[in-house]
Parts: C-alpha cells; sequence; structure tokens
C-alpha cells in the first residue's frame, strides 16, 4: 500500500481524486482540510484518515508527513477576486502553507510531492496555446502564490532532493463542484435556478475545459512517475463560451434554458487562454478523452441529482 496524504481533500478536485486513487487501489489514503471551502460531508463514504486542521500549522503537517510516501497538495485559497482584495491571506494560505508542507515532507523523507498549480493565473496574458517554457506574467496575488509555490517546488528538488511536480491545472469541471464559481458550475446553478445567464463581451473568449476524470486520472499518472518540474494540464482544446453555451443547450432541456444576456466585456479579463499538454503527455502519459459534450452532460446530471436529493 502506498501511503498518500491529500491536503484540500475536501474540494472539488480533492474528492475526485481521493475516488480515482480508490478505484485504482493500492492507496491509503488521509486528508488534511481545514473544511472553510469543503467539508468532511462531501467525501462521502470515505473510510481513510480525516484530519480536519491547517495546511500552514507546521507543527500539524510535520506530524501528518511522517510514514507517508507521496503529498497531493491540493488545499489553497483559489478565489482570484479574492486574492486581489485580500493578498495576504491568500499569501498565508498558498505560499506560507505550501513551504510548511515541503520542510514536513523533506524531514519526514516523502518520496514524492504532487503540486496543484495553475497556467492561466501564472502566464497572464501569453499567446495561446500556452506551454511551460513561457516567461509567467502573474496578473494576481493568487497567480503569484501559486507562482511563489512552484519555485520552492523546483528549489526542494533542487536542492533536497524531494521529486516535486507541479501540475498546471486549467478549467477544470465536473460533478462535485457545486461550491465552485468556475463558469460551467456558475451557469448550471443559475439554470437550475431559472436565473439568466449573463456574458460578458461576445462570448467569443477562449478557455481550456478539462473533465475532472481526465484531470483525476492524469494526478495518479504523475503520483506514479518520476516527472519533476512544471506541466500543464488542460484538455488541449480550444472552446469560446458560446461553443460551451451551444453545448448547455443540447445537453439541457429547452424549457429549463433560460435567457441569455450579453453585457459589455469585463476590464482585465484574459480574452484566449487554452494550453499545449504535450510535456504531460510525454513525461506520464497525461491522455485526455472526455469530450465536451460528454463531460457537461455528466455534470449537468449531478447537479440535477444533487437538487433532487
Ligand atoms: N478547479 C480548478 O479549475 C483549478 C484550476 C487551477 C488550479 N486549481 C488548484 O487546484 C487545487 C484544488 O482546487 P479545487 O477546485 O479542488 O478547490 P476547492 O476550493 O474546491 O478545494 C480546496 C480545499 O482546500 C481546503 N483549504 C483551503 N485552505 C486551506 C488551508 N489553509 N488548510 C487546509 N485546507 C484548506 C478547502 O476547505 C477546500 O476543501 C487548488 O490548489 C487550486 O488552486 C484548481
Amino acid at each position: 500500500m502506498k501511503k498518500v496524504l491529500i491536503t484540500g481533500g475536501c474540494g472539488f478536485i480533492g474528492v475526485n481524486l481521493v475516488r480515482a486513487l480508490n478505484a485504482v487501489g493500492g492507496y491509503e489514503i488521509s486528508i488534511l482540510d481545514n473544511e472553510s471551502l469543503g467539508v468532511r460531508a462531501d467525501l462521502g463514504n470515505f473510510d481513510g484518515k480525516f484530519v480536519h486542521g491547517d495546511v500552514t500549522d507546521l507543527a500539524l503537517v510535520r506530524k501528518l508527513a511522517k510514514g507517508v510516501d507521496v503529498v497531493v497538495h491540493l488545499a489553497a485559497h483559489t478565489r482570484v477576486i479574492e486574492s486581489i482584495e485580500n493578498p495576504a491571506q491568500n499569501f498565508t494560505d498558498n505560499v506560507i502553507g505550501t513551504f510548511h508542507l515541503l520542510e514536513a515532507c523533506r524531514e519526514a523523507n516523502v518520496i514524492r510531492f504532487i503540486s496543484a498549480s495553475t497556467g492561466g493565473a501564472i502566464l497572464g496574458d501569453a499567446p495561446a496555446p500556452v506551454h511551460e517554457e513561457l516567461v509567467p506574467q502573474p496578473l494576481s496575488a493568487y497567480g503569484a502564490s501559486k507562482l511563489a509555490a512552484e519555485g520552492y517546488c523546483s528549489a526542494y528538488t533542487a536542492s533536497y532532493g524531494l521529486p516535486c511536480a507541479s501540475l498546471r491545472f486549467s478549467n477544470i469541471y465536473g460533478p462535485r463542484s457545486y461550491h465552485k464559481d468556475s463558469v460551467v458550475a456558475r451557469f448550471l446553478k443559475r439554470i437550475l435556478a431559472g436565473q439568466e445567464l449573463v456574458i460578458y463581451g461576445d462570448g467569443s473568449q477562449i478557455r481550456d475545459y478539462l473533465y475532472i476524470d481526465d484531470l483525476a486520472a492524469g494526478i495518479v499518472k504523475a503520483i506514479e512517475s518520476d516527472c519533476v518540474g512544471t506541466y500543464q494540464l488542460g484538455a488541449g482544446r480550444p472552446t469560446t463560451l458560446n461553443e460551451l453555451l451551444d453545448i448547455m443547450k443540447e445537453v439541457v432541456p429547452a424549457e429549463k434554458m433560460p435567457p441569455i444576456q450579453y453585457k459589455s466585456a469585463r476590464k482585465g479579463e484574459v480574452h484566449t487562454t487554452w494550453c499545449n499538454i504535450s510535456k504531460a503527455k510525454d513525461a506520464f502519459g497525461f491522455d485526455p478523452t472526455t469530450e465536451l459534450a460528454d463531460g457537461v452532460r455528466n455534470t449537468w446530471n449531478w447537479f440535477v441529482d444533487r437538487q433532487g436529493a
């Protein structure tokens, strides 16, 4: 059995990763989460060890890292706008939290450290498709904190031989994302509430939507590989907001589809970002296969079931 500690394991990506690891088998999972967003109940019938606590608590993470083989670090302050309003909190959670965890892993001789990072927020307005060789230029405190975390991961690999991989997730969507404010979750919640959908600009903005099961499978592959450094994980496919809406119109019953309102574009919003995933494909066989329409349909069905529950 491989012992895996997942920080932020009650969050959207965490609960799906736990399911993916359990489906593969051979992992003994423990979770650290301060339940500021995801909560213990979101894990369902999880039978591993759950610890309510904060990743910035050095004494606690020292204790938890002992005897662990792999750490998957997902816990973070994830909201870009809030990070601009309160950069200090974001710095504490994301930079100090990552640093304390790396220290604990170094002392405990952990053999693998996987860190959740982001392409969009780190690279800013870079020309698409983005890739790992571009010069980072964060536009928010959130992006800066993730870049700092990547820097510490790189340093802990080089200085202390702790194999760290920073995985830059694109726009992740899928079941169990109810508390998220990303576009798929937000639109599906508004559709269910009968509220109009608001699009800022003409809907031509481009994103890279990656289905959660493809991401979780990619994280498992990264855990099992010996890759270090940064890797973009996306679908590797550009999709405009209007194309996403067209798919939602196919998936959602016509009578449930609310009106769509176009408002003027928001200042500072990146227009186009999607990523080249060749490096992750070559390094650990990352292979996202879910068609956007299938992923949106699964997500819609989960949201409908949740509402019915
Ligand atoms: N979802 C995406 O599209 C996306 C894209 C790029 C990067 N990421 C990164 O992936 C990771 C997971 O994202 P998610 O979508 O699951 O987010 P999420 O907000 O659903 O989950 C984060 C979890 O971490 C916990 N947490 C927050 N601060 C903590 C702290 N200081 N100590 C302990 N627990 C804490 C929260 O309670 C929550 O359960 C984050 O690091 C995020 O920045 C996500």
